[in-house]
């Protein structure tokens, strides 16, 4: 069973040195993102949510605790994503560039904004925003934490503290643009919206979560053409490759849900351990070959 640990593993994992080799694949400017942004725009507090509260009462108490991980783990990711990205903005290279990750960063809050009101209106969690988000956390497990509160807050830290080290922003990207987004939100996003579909409910939130989809799909592809412009050098390729062998441990620890381990063949909201873990490695997979960074032989 392929899994993210397998991308993890040292040795020949070589950066590709032939420039003839090197993907010719042609990504979106930061220009034609933000201009993509534009026309995809969208507002979270017009979401109708009134079928999914009912839906919502009408659901077992089984069901209801298991889709609580799932949901918790995008409610409380989407805070910190938002919250950990302004040292970004200061490390644009460029106007253009600096456009598009503010409209990152407002996205991150909409994506929280869409949460926080799932779990007011529908889910019937009182008190504040804060308050919602601290009963959320206790849906989570500690590689999630590792990973959220951990890397991602440190990776960040030290952005901010030099916004001009190349050094610094590829760690970030590294960690919030491949491993948190393209690997791990996209990856919760196929299963969920899978589910919901099946089960036929929520359908204010199934809209929302789409559009959240469609976001993150602006937000990868930022993350991929950054890589990949930097990755010709060796040895920030190199550099790339260290970050991922320090975060997927973490990152395959997320893909768990809580009360299992990562050899078990647990089932989750009807889908296997198996298929979660391929998922999540071809996702990363795909987006590493066309960033060009050299990957260990692994089949599957
Ligand atoms: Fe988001
Ligand atoms: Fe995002």
């Amino acid at each position: 069973m392929a899994s993210l640990l397998d991308l993890t593993v040292q040795g020949d994992v070589g950066t590709i040195s032939d420039e003839s080799k090197l993907p010719q694949i042609k990504l979106m400017t930061p220009l034609e993102l933000y201009r993509l942004w534009e026309r995809q725009n969208w507002a979270s507090h017009q979401i109708d949510l009134e079928s999914d509260r009912r839906d919502w009462a009408a659901l077992g108490d089984h069901e209801r605790e298991q889709m609580m991980y799932g949901l918790s783990a995008f409610f409380v990711g989407e805070e910190r994503v938002t919250n950990q990205f302004s040292g970004l903005v200061l490390a644009a290279e460029d106007k253009h560039e600096e456009a598009f990750l503010l409209t990152q960063q407002v996205d991150e809050a909409r994506h929280a904004q869409h949460f926080n009101r799932l779990y007011e209106e529908v889910l019937d969690f009182d008190g504040q925003f804060e308050d919602r988000l601290d009963r959320a956390r206790t849906y989570l497990t500690d590689s999630y934490f590792h990973l959220f509160d951990g890397h991602l807050v440190e990776d960040h830290r030290r952005l901010l503290s030099d916004p001009s080290s190349v050094e610094a922003k590829l760690d970030f990207i590294t960690t919030y643009h491949m491993v948190i987004e393209g690997t791990l939100a996209l990856t919760g996003q196929h299963f969920q919206t899978m589910r919901l579909e099946r089960r036929g409910i929520l359908p204010g939130h199934l809209e929302a979560f789409k559009r959240i989809a469609r976001d993150e799909h602006r937000h990868v592809a930022y993350g991929t053409w950054y890589l990949q412009k930097k990755a010709r050098d060796p040895e920030l390729a190199r550099r790339v490759q260290d970050k991922l062998v320090q975060t997927l441990p973490a990152a395959a620890g997320v893909i768990v849900p809580p009360g299992f381990d990562a050899e078990d063949e647990y089932e989750y909201l009807g889908a296997t351990a198996q298929e979660r873990n391929e998922f999540a490695y071809r996702a990363l997979y795909r987006r590493l070959k066309v960033i060009g960074i050299g990957l260990p032989a692994v089949t599957g």
